[in-house]
């Protein structure tokens, strides 16, 4: 069989401040009732003012090494998606690195905002691939509040902050075969990765965007977004994307045992479900506590999966997301 990148560990970590819908409509115009409706979310994680992008992941990180019953030493990559750094350079990967006592092996961050986890997953699972890295941090991880436009009621009611971390291990790989040479039906049973599918379209750009940055403003910026085009893009893209890894690996999307989605939208989450035949009760969602926390918001959903019961080795489980890029993307994975 050809290298299979599985999951031996999930963590995650949740900033202990949580801001309710209620106080939040004590400083804009806006109610509870309204945000519950229109998106599901009922309240949100914040991060403390000394709690930086790199304290979040390095908590995720580290649940998930415990979990995997690893140390940092047994690490040899470290992939952060974040569109909040620490620093605008080095990459918070560096700092994670660093924190966590890891030495061996590369560490960098990918920017596809909410998309910013499956672009790192299937970049891992590439590394782990080729042969060179053998076990990888792929790590989501968000300060988004600070982002934020607090008197902007159509994006400010939307976003929390948080961290998830897996841990990815390479195994098998002795066949001799090249990863083309073995088809889908082979190895679709083992535990791992089994198809990713990751699309951009720049020309959305202007639909979900921050309007600052080092060589424009030099600021940081605000969250600017066209929610309502945005929304329709979301159900399109996103059922093409788990179409499309669905049939990569010739599994029906109806044979997956379960929906982990990113949290953006209660309501875009049912228009797959329903788009795609699916039903509610595959759906794993966290966006009623945790709000849309960006790249963070997979493995967050994954762990909570995990901790009641849902999610089980050897079940198929299903990712999705789309953020500013546009970008979208869809994993299809073995637990
Ligand atoms: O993770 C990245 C990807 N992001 C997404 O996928 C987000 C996609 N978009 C959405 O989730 C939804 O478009 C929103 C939740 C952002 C907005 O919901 P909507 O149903 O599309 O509302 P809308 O933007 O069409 O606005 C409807 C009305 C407007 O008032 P008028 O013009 O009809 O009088 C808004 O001003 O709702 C108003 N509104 C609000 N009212 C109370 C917008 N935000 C709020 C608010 N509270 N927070």
């Amino acid at each position: 069989m050809t290298i299979k990148s599985v999951v031996i560990g999930c963590g995650t970590y949740l900033p202990e401040r949580i801001l309710t819908n209620k106080e939040i409509s004590t400083f804009v115009d806006t109610s509870d009732e309204w945000i519950q409706e229109r998106t599901g979310i009922k309240e949100r994680h914040v991060a403390a003012d000394d709690e930086k992008t790199s304290d979040l992941a390095v908590k995720a990180a580290q649940a998930a090494l415990n979990d995997a019953g690893l140390k940092a030493d047994d690490i040899d990559l470290i992939i952060v998606a974040t569109t909040t750094p620490d620093l605008t350079f080095p990459a918070t990967a560096a700092i994670v690195q660093a924190k966590l006592g890891v030495s061996e092996g590369a560490a960098f961050d990918i920017q596809a905002v909410c998309s910013g986890f499956i672009f790192a997953l299937s970049t891992a699972e590439k590394f782990l691939a080729s042969g060179q890295h053998k076990r990888a941090l792929v790590i989501g991880a968000e300060t988004f509040t600070r982002l934020l436009d607090w008197n902007d009621r159509a994006t400010c009611v939307l976003f929390g902050d948080g961290a998830g971390a897996f841990v990815l291990e390479a195994q098998g790989g002795n066949s001799g075969q090249s990863r083309n040479q073995t088809s889908n039906q082979a190895t679709n049973h083992h535990r791992g990765i089994i198809e990713t599918y990751l699309r951009t379209d720049g020309r959305m750009v202007d639909l979900l965007y921050v309007d600052g940055g080092v060589s424009s403003t030099k600021t940081t910026g605000h969250v600017k977004m066209q929610g309502n085009k945005v929304f329709r893009e979301a159900v399109t893209r996103i059922s093409e994307a788990m179409v499309t890894v669905c049939e990569k690996a010739n599994i029906p999307v109806t044979d997956i045992d379960w929906f982990v989605p990113h949290q953006a939208n209660e309501r875009i989450i049912l228009g797959v479900v329903k788009k795609l035949s699916l039903r509610t009760e595959q759906v794993v969602s966290t966006i009623a506590h945790q709000g849309n926390t960006s790249a963070a918001s997979i493995p967050l959903a994954y762990r909570a999966g995990l901790d009641d019961g849902r999610i089980k080795p050897g079940d198929l489980v299903l990712l999705e997301a789309l953020g500013g890029g546009l970008t979208w993307a869809a994993a299809l994975l073995r637990a």
